[in-house]
């Protein structure tokens, strides 16, 4: 676990607890934190207990480890850069939750329901990075990303979306640990945070893109997206409209929605939800203090799924940003990567 002491690497922690396939045995964090047991460097923010065995581990420095199979990484991105490649290049599979390599052709941006085939771009980094047989960098979205990309998903594959606007009301855990200051936040809403819009508009359609020998040939559809900061402290929710290539009814649509599933459901993945999407049909739904852990979670909820006179459709769509669009997420590529028989240099 790389940035194991942040909001993101403590829903790893959390959530690889007990885990059927994957042991923390190594945490690692800035000078500030190296020395120190797991517990006293971490200011613990989740309402469960710390895990005890991860509690007493010593946090360490981010020189790789030849001998560990997996490097998660919660990393800030001033540091993920160079040290994601150095744990590459040193023959282990690192997931990674940074925004640095994403966008790299070489390099899988993945939501397992959605575009599992990409991880096979793993594959390429021996050529292309001179990466040894085990080591590669596969990546997850940028939080609202996700939430986006799993409700257009569905659509695209059924009918071809042409446009799409959406407005985003995001959560401070998204800034990570400590954040904001409160005095900023409190009772404020903040219609900015640098490089978000962007990152909605390019990952989307590589996510939705098509791999076509060994290239990914993005989805061509525009995206507006407009993002704000808002006083909820976990939950991204979003305001989607969507512009479809077929005339379709909203019965269709939302039998696309609620139909929506994928290879971790087939493979029944360890931390696979049900349904990677819940409809919600309450006028007032989803909220995020009522809606947010429905599947652990791992599901993005649908709601207010309706006309729009502009578009074709539009609808309310809410997503756990550290769970689903962070440390989950990141936890299911690794689940596919096993099932698919990528990791240890046999893919
Ligand atoms: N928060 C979200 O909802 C979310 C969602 C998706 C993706 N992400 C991405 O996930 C990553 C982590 O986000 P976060 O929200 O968890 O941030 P965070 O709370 O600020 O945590 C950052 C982690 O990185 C470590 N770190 C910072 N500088 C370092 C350095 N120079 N050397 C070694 N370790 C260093 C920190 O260690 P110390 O505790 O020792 O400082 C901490 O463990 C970011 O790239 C972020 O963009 C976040």
């Amino acid at each position: 676990m790389l940035g194991a002491t942040g909001a993101v690497g403590q829903r790893f922690v959390e959530r690889l607890d007990g885990h059927p396939q994957f042991v923390v045995s190594r945490v690692a964090a800035s000078e500030r934190s190296q020395g120190k047991p797991y517990r006293e460097a971490c200011s613990w923010r989740l309402p469960v207990p710390m895990p005890e065995a991860v509690g007493a581990l010593t946090v360490q420095d981010l020189t790789p480890d030849p001998g560990i199979a997996i490097a998660f990484s919660a990393l800030t991105a001033d540091v993920a850069e160079e040290v994601e490649v150095a744990w590459a290049k040193a023959g282990v599979a690192v997931f990674s939750n940074a925004r640095n390599h994403r966008m790299a052709p070489d390099v899988p941006l993945l939501i397992p329901e959605v575009n599992a085939d990409h991880l096979s771009l793993a594959a390429c980094q021996a050529e292309t990075r001179r990466f040894p047989a085990t080591g590669f960098l596969a990546t997850n979205p940028n939080c609202s990303a996700t939430f986006l990309t799993m409700a257009l998903a569905p659509l695209h594959r059924a009918f071809g979306v042409e446009a799409v606007s959406v407005v985003t009301l995001q959560a401070v855990s998204g800034a990570g640990y400590p954040g904001l200051p409160a005095i900023d936040i409190a009772g404020n809403v903040i219609p900015y945070i640098a490089g978000e819009e962007a990152k909605l508009e390019t990952e989307t359609r590589k996510m939705l893109g098509r791999l076509d020998n060994g290239v990914i040939r993005h989805a061509e559809f525009p995206i507006s997206a407009q993002v704000n900061r808002v006083p909820v402290v976990d939950g991204h929710t979003e305001s989607i409209s969507v512009k479809l290539a077929q005339r379709v009814g909203l019965d269709e649509v939302r039998d696309a929605l609620v139909t929506f599933t994928g290879e971790p459901q087939e493979r029944n993945l360890p931390s696979a939800p049900v349904t990677p999407l819940i409809m919600v049909e309450e006028p007032d739904r989803p909220q995020p203090a009522l809606d947010l852990d429905r599947n652990g979670g791992m599901s993005a909820v649908v709601g207010r799924l309706r006309p729009c006179p502009v578009l074709d459709f539009k609808m309310t769509v809410l997503g756990h940003n550290t769970v689903r669009g962070a440390a989950g997420g990141s936890i299911l590529n690794a689940e596919l990567a096993v099932a698919r028989g990528v990791l240890g240099g046999s893919r």
